[in-house]
């Protein structure tokens, strides 16, 4: 089936970076989210990546008033009605998702392709608070998404075969590595590296060692380009406890129990760059 027009929903730091690719090779696309000043920082921050990517001479300045022509700021979810795709990227939430989900199932027309940019849950229960579980699949793009080339393509049980085609292309047309990828907890990327992460923060619990002397031993012991503290707070704090307790659930396997500190900086907000304070202090 032929994708033109694509919504993405929730403008945080991924949607942003979904938007942005989508945009950029080509599709019509809404980024939509239900807070107003995060579609505006979303749109701001597209802005400024577009005009360092014109400075950098890797764009022109056409190519970057024609990206930013494709895109449309949205703060109604009706806006879906006219898309033959839509990439949810709202919080790691299930009962926020199944409701997107509903929500998208009512307002879009029959053809349209549901996709979720979720980092563990199951798609199959996401599938399930829809009418239409074959046109639901994973679609799971990795932070900092115009830079990553992976894209993650997760089957839920009932997702058809045209569907998965469809999504393989279109990561095809955004210049991405589509990698297929069966529907169990973490999927491949983040079970493989959420429990490092989560070891690293035990690491810091137990007094091993202190957030810089980790990610100095990570980084130039095992050549990672961020320390897995760095890299925990880029992609959000929050988002790492969600991860572990998927896991953890899925799996019912103590060896993924989330670490107390973990937990700790959740309760107090610190959730990393986003807000400022994680396992480091940003301004
Ligand atoms: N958005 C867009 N572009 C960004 C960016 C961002 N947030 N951060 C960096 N970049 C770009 C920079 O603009 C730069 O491009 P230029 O060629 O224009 O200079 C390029 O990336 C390299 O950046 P830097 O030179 O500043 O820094 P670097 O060489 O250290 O690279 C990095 C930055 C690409 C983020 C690198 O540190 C890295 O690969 N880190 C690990 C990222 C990673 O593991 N991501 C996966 C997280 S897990 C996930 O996403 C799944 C999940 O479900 C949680
Ligand atoms: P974020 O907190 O930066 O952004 C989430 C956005 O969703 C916010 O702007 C919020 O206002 C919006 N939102 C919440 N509920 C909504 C709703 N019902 N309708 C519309 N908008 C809503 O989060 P993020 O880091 O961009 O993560 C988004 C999703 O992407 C999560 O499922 C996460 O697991 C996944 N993901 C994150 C990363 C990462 O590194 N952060 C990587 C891959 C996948």
């Amino acid at each position: 089936m032929a994708i033109k027009k694509v919504m993405v929903i929730g403008a945080g730091q991924m949607g942003s970076g979904i938007a942005q690719v989508f945009a950029q090779s080509g599709f019509t696309v809404f980024l939509h989210d239900m807070k107003e000043e995060a579609v505006q920082k979303g749109m701001q921050s597209i802005e400024k990546l577009l005009t360092r990517s014109v400075d950098k001479e890797r764009i022109t300045k056409t190519d970057k008033k024609d990206t930013l022509n494709r895109l449309t700021p949205s703060s109604d979810l009706k806006d879906a009605a006219s898309c033959d795709l839509v990439v949810e990227a709202v919080v790691e939430n299930m009962d926020v998702k199944a409701k997107v989900f509903q929500d998208l199932d009512q307002i879009t027309p029959a053809h349209t392709i549901l996709a979720t940019n979720t980092s563990s849950l199951p798609i199959t229960e996401i599938a399930a608070s829809t009418n239409r579980p074959e046109q639901v699949i994973g679609m799971h793009f990795m932070n900092p998404v115009p830079v990553m080339k992976l894209v993650e393509v997760i089957r839920g049980l009932q997702t058809s075969d045209e569907t998965y085609q469809t999504i393989d292309s279109v990561a095809k047309d955004l210049k991405k590595t589509p990698v297929e990828v069966n529907d169990y907890p973490g999927f491949v990327s983040n079970r493989v590296l959420m429990p490092m992460i989560n070891e690293a923060i035990y690491t810091v619990y137990e007094g091993v060692a202190s957030p810089e002397d980790i990610d100095t031993v990570m980084k130039l012991g095992t050549n990672h380009p961020m320390g897995p503290l760095t890299l925990a707070d880029f992609i959000g704090l929050d988002t790492c406890l969600y991860i572990m307790e998927v896991l953890h659930e899925g799996f019912g396997d103590s060896k993924y129990r989330p670490c107390p500190l973990l937990r700790k900086y959740v309760n107090a907000g610190w959730l990393g760059k986003k807000t400022g304070r994680g396992f480091y202090q940003y301004s």
